[in-house]
C-alpha cells in the first residue's frame, strides 16, 4: 500500500513538472535590440535646431553619420563666411593708409589728438604715454570705461564687440575705450563708468 501511494505521488510530481515545462508563461517578448527604438524616441524629443548638433546629441551617440558630417561642413562654411563679414566690419581691419582721422579731446589729460578710425580710444591714449585704465581689452568688463560728453556714444564711436553697456548707458555717452573706434570728432572723459 505504501508503495502504491509513493508511486502515485511520484507520478503526480512528474505530471506537474511536464505541465509546467509546456506552460506558455507570461509570453513577454523581449526584442533582440531596442537601441534603435530608444534612439528614434530620443531624436523625436530633441527640438530641431538650425545649427549642427554636437556629437553627443547626434543619433547614434558619438558615431557621426555621413550626412551630419556633410551638414557640419556646410555650417562651417556659413560660419566662416560670417566670421569674414565680422572681420570686414571691424574698424581695426581698415588699412592704415585708408583710415580717416578724427580729433579726440581727452579732457582729463588736457590734450586733443588725432585718432584714426582703425584705432581704439584706449590705444591712441596709451600711444601718448597716458596711463589709462583697462583690464580685459575685449569689451567684457568696464575697467576702461569713459564718457563721450557730446551725446550718445555710438553717434561718435563704433564699438567692436562691447558686451557690458546697456542702450541707456550708451545713450548717456558711456563707452568702453578698449573697443571704441572713433567715427567723428569727440570729447572724452576717461575713467568714467556708469
Ligand atoms: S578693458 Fe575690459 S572692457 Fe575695456
Amino acid at each position: 500500500m505504501v508503495e502504491v501511494v509513493g508511486l502515485s505521488i511520484g507520478l503526480l510530481a512528474v505530471l506537474v513538472m511536464v505541465a509546467l515545462h509546456f506552460s506558455p508563461g507570461t509570453e513577454r517578448v523581449i526584442p533582440d535590440d531596442i537601441s534603435q527604438d530608444i534612439l528614434e524616441h530620443r531624436a523625436e524629443s530633441v527640438p530641431e535646431t538650425d545649427f549642427p548638433e554636437p556629437m553627443n546629441r547626434s543619433i547614434g551617440g558619438g558615431a557621426v553619420p555621413g550626412s551630419a558630417v556633410g551638414g557640419g561642413g556646410e555650417a562651417e562654411g556659413e560660419l566662416a563666411e560670417g566670421e569674414d563679414e565680422e572681420e570686414e566690419q571691424s574698424p581695426s581691419a581698415i588699412p592704415d593708409d585708408e583710415a580717416e582721422s578724427f580729433e579726440v579731446e581727452y579732457v582729463k589729460e588736457g590734450e586733443t589728438i588725432e585718432v584714426k578710425e582703425n584705432e581704439t580710444l584706449l590705444d591712441a591714449g596709451e600711444d601718448e604715454g597716458w596711463d589709462l585704465p583697462y583690464a580685459c581689452r575685449q569689451g567684457q568688463c568696464v575697467s576702461c570705461g569713459g564718457q563721450v560728453t557730446d551725446g550718445p556714444s555710438e553717434d561718435y564711436v563704433t564699438h567692436d564687440g562691447q558686451e557690458m553697456l546697456s542702450e541707456d548707458e550708451l545713450g548717456d555717452g558711456y563707452t568702453l575705450t578698449c573697443v571704441a573706434y572713433p567715427t567723428a570728432d569727440l570729447t572724452l572723459e576717461t575713467s568714467e563708468t556708469p
